[in-house]
């Protein structure tokens, strides 16, 4: 039986992360440029905030960036899962980039620290091996001629309908999930409650992350209908006020009910309701200008650049490591761009 924060490692999960790697960059459209990502290849905005830590924390919580009270400049990136058109439903991510972090990262050693969220509390596939299975069932539908035979189909359509019939069938509980994954209709980015999804650490605590909007204080806008309606609202809210998120840590409280090692379980919130640590601030702006929107397509997040108190945890997150680190890579040789982490100046001067 797990202990709390204990990782439980598969023997066989080197190679099948491997194979992981190679299916994400089979993911990348590689004859469009510049080359997007191949997942969250969309964004609304590319903002700038304040991430407040909480003065006064108790002892328990004040471990890594939380050890004591400080406001780091922050850069958020919005996006869409897989949607070009915002009125679809999606998942939607929420990265921050923190800058001027200091001590060694995990991934490497920089000035940055990274978060990334997204709007659902669970993911919707357990473990490496499960992921591995998944893709496998969409590259095969993908390169199957029964799609082209349902002429009368969508293709998407019987793309899906094969995977579901290979993969999801017998899996009720990542079914459910994935289903309301891609349900989320947002009419803005501002009032979605973001999650980590899968653990990591707080000092000797497990946690989850999330920020949870202040959707009461928001400026109020009038929706528009547009593929683009997440940029137009970010863009409208933030013109006229401010907008603050509140970033929580669930603590993990029981190795057997809240696991480590797969992200579909909930963690319950009445055994162990989230804490806050921080105020995340977007002071007024325009976050969508051309340069603001070309600065942000050329960052790459990845769940490990962060200090060792925050350790990633789980199959899922160990994976992220090399995933993000190989596709962004890629991305980033076909674009002839250098990869590398932005400074806050030259954040900021785009901002003026
Ligand atoms: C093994 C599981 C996963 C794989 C293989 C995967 C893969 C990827 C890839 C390839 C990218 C694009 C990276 C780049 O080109 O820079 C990406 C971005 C992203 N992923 Fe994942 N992902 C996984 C799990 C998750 C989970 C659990 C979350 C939950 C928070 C998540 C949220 C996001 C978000 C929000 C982005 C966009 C980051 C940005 O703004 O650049 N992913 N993912």
């Amino acid at each position: 039986m797990a202990t709390l924060a204990e990782e439980t490692i598969p023997p066989d999960e080197a190679a099948l992360i491997a194979r992981l790697v190679v299916q994400n960059l089979a993911l990348l459209n590689e004859k469009e440029r510049p080359v997007r990502r191949g997942q969250h290849a969309k964004h609304h905005g590319c903002v700038l905030a304040d991430f407040e830590v909480e003065p006064d924390l108790p002892a328990e919580l004040r471990h890594g960036l939380f050890a004591t009270p400080k406001t780091y400049k922050a850069l958020i990136r919005f996006s869409n899962g897989e949607a070009r058109d915002d009125r679809k439903g999606d998942a939607h991510g929420m990265a921050l980039k923190l800058f001027d972090v200091p001590g060694d990262k995990l991934l490497e050693p920089c000035d940055t620290h990274d978060f990334i969220l997204l709007d659902q509390p669970l993911f919707f596939i357990r473990n490496v091996a499960d992921y591995v299975g998944l893709f496998d069932a969409l590259l095969n539908a993908k390169a199957s001629v029964i799609p082209k035979l349902l002429f009368f189909v969508p293709r998407f359509a019987a793309e899906l309908g094969l995977v579901y019939l290979s993969f999801l069938s017998n899996r009720p509980t990542e079914l459910a999930i994935l289903k309301r994954t891609v349900s989320s209709k947002p009419e803005t980015p501002l009032a979605t409650t973001y999650h980590s999804t899968t653990p990591y650490r707080l000092g000797p605590h497990a946690v989850r992350w999330s920020a949870l909007p202040n959707a009461a204080r928001l400026p109020k806008f009038t929706a528009v209908s547009s593929p683009d309606k997440l940029r137009h609202a970010l863009a409208m809210q933030l013109g006229a006020g401010e907008a603050t998120f509140d970033f929580m840590a669930q603590l993990q409280t029981d190795a057997a009910t809240m696991p480590i090692e797969d992200p579909t379980q909930p963690w319950d919130v009445a055994k162990s309701p989230p804490r806050k640590l921080a105020t995340i601030r977007l002071p007024v702006q325009r976050p969508d200008t051309r340069e603001l929107m070309d600065f942000c397509e050329q960052l790459a997040f990845n769940p490990w650049r962060c200090l060792a108190e925050h350790r990633p945890l789980g199959g899922i997150n160990r994976a992220r490591r090399q995933v993000y680190a190989a596709v962004s890579r890629r991305r980033h040789e076909l674009n002839g761009v250098a990869e590398r982490e932005p400074t806050l100046a030259e954040f900021l001067a785009l901002h003026a």
